[in-house]
């Protein structure tokens, strides 16, 4: 595992004032929905280069790719895969909060990185699961709060990225680093206790499909990118937990 301590990404070439606009409406957002905002703040250019990872660097660079990003918020780290995709991939954003939906398929036409696949990118208003499984992903990038989610939940989030998820496909998806040190301390017992148990369930898709972790310090807070592969054998009806 290394740790990416610092990279600009495409984020820096944002002017300060639609990464302003960006921040003012994912604060109010967070704000009002917070269990499923997750975050006060945009994911940083830091995190969205290393949540990209797999569209920059793929098996077969002749092979286009088809992508799909869980919870794009206001198009954080849509920018840093708009970045990285190539002639002929393609592009699903879900997002379930309307108002930030409409925001990312505004930057579609408006911002200079979203603008350039605009014609090989949809938006998508509805939970990630309610997409449906007649689809096939080759890199899944995740920016879904787990940490606010039931066990349940997670199970069935992740059951559907490996259901979507091309045999030799990858998933990414990120988790604030020491949040359950500070749960541990500010939250109440049950929200603990969830917290735990939905950790475990994480920590089980790692420890069966993880090919890579990175610290990423220059985000607010710091996180730990997880990378996944579905291993090639494996059917989708194979995946669930195995405990
Ligand atoms: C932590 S924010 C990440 C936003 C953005 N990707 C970023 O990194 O700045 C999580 C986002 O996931 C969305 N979300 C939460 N649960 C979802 C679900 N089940 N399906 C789709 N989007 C969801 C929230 O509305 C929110 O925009």
């Amino acid at each position: 595992m290394s740790e990416t301590q610092s990279h600009a990404g495409p984020i820096s070439a944002l002017r300060l004032d639609e990464r302003l606009r960006d921040t003012k409406l994912f604060f109010s957002q967070a704000l009002r929905t917070f269990h499923a905002t997750g975050s006060i703040l945009p994911s940083s250019g830091a995190l969205a280069h290393e949540m990209a990872e797999h569209v920059r660097h793929r098996p077969d660079p002749d092979q286009p790719l088809r992508i799909l990003e869980a919870g794009a918020g206001t198009g954080a780290i849509s920018r840093g895969i708009a970045a990285a995709m190539r002639p002929g991939d393609t592009v699903d954003f879900v997002e379930a909060n309307p108002e930030f939906s409409a925001y990312v398929e505004e930057l579609l036409e408006t911002d200079p990185v979203m603008s350039r696949v605009a014609d090989a990118a949809s938006v998508h208003t509805c939970l990630v699961n309610d997409m449906g499984t007649d689809r096939s992903y080759d890199v899944i990038v995740s920016g879904l709060p787990f940490a606010n989610f039931t066990a349940d939940q997670v199970e069935e989030v992740f059951d559907y990225y490996f259901t979507v998820l091309r045999p030799g496909g990858t998933l990414s998806f990120y988790g604030y680093l020491y949040t359950k040190e500070v749960k541990a301390v500010i939250a109440k017992r049950e929200d603990y206790l969830r917290q735990a148990r939905s950790s475990w369930v994480v920590q089980d898709r790692i420890d069966r499909y993880g090919i890579g972790s990175e610290k990423v310090f220059a985000n607010v807070p710091p996180a730990w990118v997880h990378h996944l592969r579905k291993p090639e054998w494996e059917s989708s009806s194979d995946h669930s937990r195995s405990v």
